[in-house]
């Protein structure tokens, strides 16, 4: 249901030798089913460039730089969205970089670390350089996730912009997609986040305009689960972890049950792996919600990364 995924970034990777574990979320057999584009938490050229290499001996085409991380402890450390206050820092490593670069480059980024604005002063010479994409969540990092994604911004943005742009921030379900398509008529590239733990079918409904039936949904829900843990047990190998990655998992995918509360939070609560299996048994077979946007809105943007 997806065109392509976003690898979860890949920091500290070095200019010598990548360490496997750097490669693990891109490499072509952990990638059966999706196109999947390696992305890197950087402030270094030569780290950058390194990573790209190695990517490129996977098949990779595309590398992705993340400039739009906002937290503290990284943002203070110049990369993601911090390094959007080093305008000069910034482009001197495009410099450096898209001239050797083997694979092309897209940026993923926010409007600014502090302010609106320190994204567009960036853009007459951004668009000067060979960049595959601009993927932009319009919101500054200070904010993190509250607030609503600015769609005013987004449009300045991309009216200024030379280079193909993806829309990304607060799509929840069709209904916002469709709003957010008729409010920028010239984006033909989205990407989901939240929306997409929350609930699995909304990229596929994306590219096909409708979720599959309802009486189909329960057990096509059924069959990811199984396939989440089963990938859940061949990277983290012991039930402790296992039961951890499946209820940040859940986190999210509970958001589109309506009326289990009693449910979610047993499932939260459980130090038992099969318990919690037994639970997401349950909460499987009753009703799912695809219409998300006012839960998002109350309850689920107090879940972010
Ligand atoms: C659990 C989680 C992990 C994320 N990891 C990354 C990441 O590694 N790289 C990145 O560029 N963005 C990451 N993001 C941010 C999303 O890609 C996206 O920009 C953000 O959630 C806004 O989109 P949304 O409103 O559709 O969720 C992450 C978000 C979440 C919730």
């Amino acid at each position: 249901g997806v065109d392509a995924v976003y690898a979860p970034f890949a920091s500290n990777v070095g200019t010598g030798k990548i360490n496997p574990s750097k490669l693990a979320d891109i490499i072509p057999q952990n990638n059966k089913y999706n196109q999947c584009i390696p992305q890197i938490l950087s402030n270094n050229a030569d780290e950058i460039l390194a990573y790209s290499n190695a990517i490129s001996q996977f098949g990779h085409k595309e590398l992705n730089w993340n400039l739009g991380c906002p937290f503290t402890r990284i943002a203070h450390k110049k990369k993601g969205a911090g390094m959007l206050l080093y305008p000069d820092d910034l482009f001197s490593i495009l410099d450096k970089v898209l001239p050797k670069i083997p694979v092309s480059l897209s940026i993923k980024t926010r409007l600014g670390m502090n302010r609106p604005d320190e994204l567009q002063a960036m853009m007459e010479r951004l668009n000067t350089y060979p960049i595959s994409k601009l993927i932009l969540h319009p919101r500054i990092g200070i904010l993190k996730y509250e607030g609503f994604a600015d769609i005013e911004a987004f449009s300045n943005i991309a009216s200024i912009s030379t280079l193909p742009m993806v829309y990304n921030g607060d799509i929840t379900d069709l209904k916002s997609f469709h709003r957010f398509q008729s409010q920028l008529p010239g984006i033909s590239e989205w990407m989901p986040g939240r929306g997409a733990l929350i609930n699995p079918f909304l990229p596929g409904a994306m590219l096909n305009g409708s979720y599959p039936p309802v009486t189909a949904r329960n057990q096509i829900l059924k069959n990811f689960q199984h396939d989440l843990l089963e990938g859940c047990y061949q990277t983290k190998g012991n039930k402790r972890s296992v039961l951890g990655s499946m209820k940040a998992i859940w986190g999210y995918m509970s958001g589109m049950f309506e009326n289990q509360d009693d449910l979610i939070l047993r499932m939260k609560r459980t130090p038992d792996l099969d318990e919690f299996i037994k639970l997401a048994d349950e909460i499987l077979q009753t009703p799912t919600n695809m219409d998300i946007e006012s839960w998002f809105r109350n309850m689920g943007r107090h879940i972010s990364y």
